[in-house]
């Protein structure tokens, strides 16, 4: 299985620049790439809270920060739910940083039981396998075209949504779409009767952001996540979020520009009302992206945008 390589990693620990002692929350852990850096340069006892919904994640988190004993912290837990946890469990430890590095990883992605590639044998896609909700299987088999067509187009931005949720709906009435390489395809036919010239992406990874975005409520996550993240920090703390593509990107930026604002009113308001305080700073007004370099080394860095938020 191929390592995942943490994006963007040297500009991550440039911005949210982690000094001795400091603690810090790494609200999707993954592998632990960024969690260890952090943790090396947080020596010798500042704590990493490392969150991710994933168990399998946290297994391979473990062994990799396993030799900071009891500065890393390791929990299985939606990161919405986190402001929550920590006043219960953290209460007395002061948070200097906190990195989100949405999407999924690579390890994610090779595994087969899992469904979130093109070529898996299982069509699952929740990143916590023991969530009893929906998974893609069932949604893609039962849900009505105009359903489908509403979640690839709100999404994923699918062009070809409508065409691409008959196309669904015809296929299943003769036979179940069981795996992610039979949906894959199915994608790819409807492509080929628009398009004569082939894409240099897979045609079907709209549909497939579409349907991980639904099945884990990642933009819902992130939206409750955000402010709550603003309130955990301490003044002159600092967050780092790398997106992957443009709808979170969006979502991100609204958020951190609102709190970025005293006044929030609507333009065309003579005078303010809403009463609304800054509560962070904008590190960068133009988003981080990875160096060329960085891209041809680690190719699923090529759409990673990178935003830093400083409390006041
Ligand atoms: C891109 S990976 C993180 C990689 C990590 N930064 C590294 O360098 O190894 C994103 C991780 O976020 C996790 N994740 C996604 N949504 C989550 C949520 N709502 N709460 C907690 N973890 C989540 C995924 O399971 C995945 O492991």
């Amino acid at each position: 299985m191929k390592e995942h390589i943490p994006v963007l990693l040297n500009e991550v620990i440039k911005n949210l620049n982690p000094q001795s002692n400091q603690n810090f929350i790494d609200a999707t852990l993954g592998g632990g790439g960024h969690a260890e850096k952090i943790l090396e340069k947080t020596a010798p006892d500042g704590i990493l809270i490392g969150v991710d919904l994933d168990e399998k994640a946290i297994e391979l988190a473990k062994k990799r920060l396993n030799k900071f004993g009891r500065r890393a912290i390791l929990i299985k837990q939606n990161y919405k739910n986190l402001k929550e946890k920590l006043n219960e469990q953290y209460r007395d430890i002061q948070i200097h940083g906190i990195l989100l590095d949405l999407g999924l990883s690579l390890y994610q992605l090779q595994d087969t039981s899992r469904g979130f590639s093109f070529l898996n044998n299982n069509l699952g896609m929740k990143f916590d396998e023991d969530d009893d909700k929906e998974d893609a299987e069932e949604i893609i088999n039962s849900y009505s075209q105009e359903k489908l067509e509403k979640i690839f187009k709100e999404f994923g931005e699918e062009q070809l949504a409508r065409h691409i949720a008959k196309q669904i709906v015809n296929y299943r009435n003769n036979s179940k779409i069981k795996t992610s390489r039979e949906l894959a395809e199915i994608v790819e036919s409807v492509y080929k009767k628009f398009y004569r010239q082939k894409s240099k992406i897979n045609p079907a990874t709209k549909v497939f952001q579409a349907l991980r975005i639904y099945i884990n409520h990642e933009f819902d996550n992130i939206k409750s996540f955000l402010p709550d993240a603003i309130d955990i920090l301490e003044t002159g703390g600092k967050m780092a979020v790398i997106t992957f593509h443009s709808l979170e990107d969006r979502i991100v930026k609204e958020i951190f520009k609102d709190a970025s604002h005293d006044c929030i009113c609507p333009p065309n308001f003579p005078k303010c009302v809403c009463n609304h305080r800054a509560k962070i700073k904008l590190i960068n007004r133009k988003v981080i992206v990875p160096t060329e370099r960085e891209v041809k080394d680690n190719p699923a860095s090529r759409s990673a945008k990178l935003r830093i938020i400083q409390k006041l």
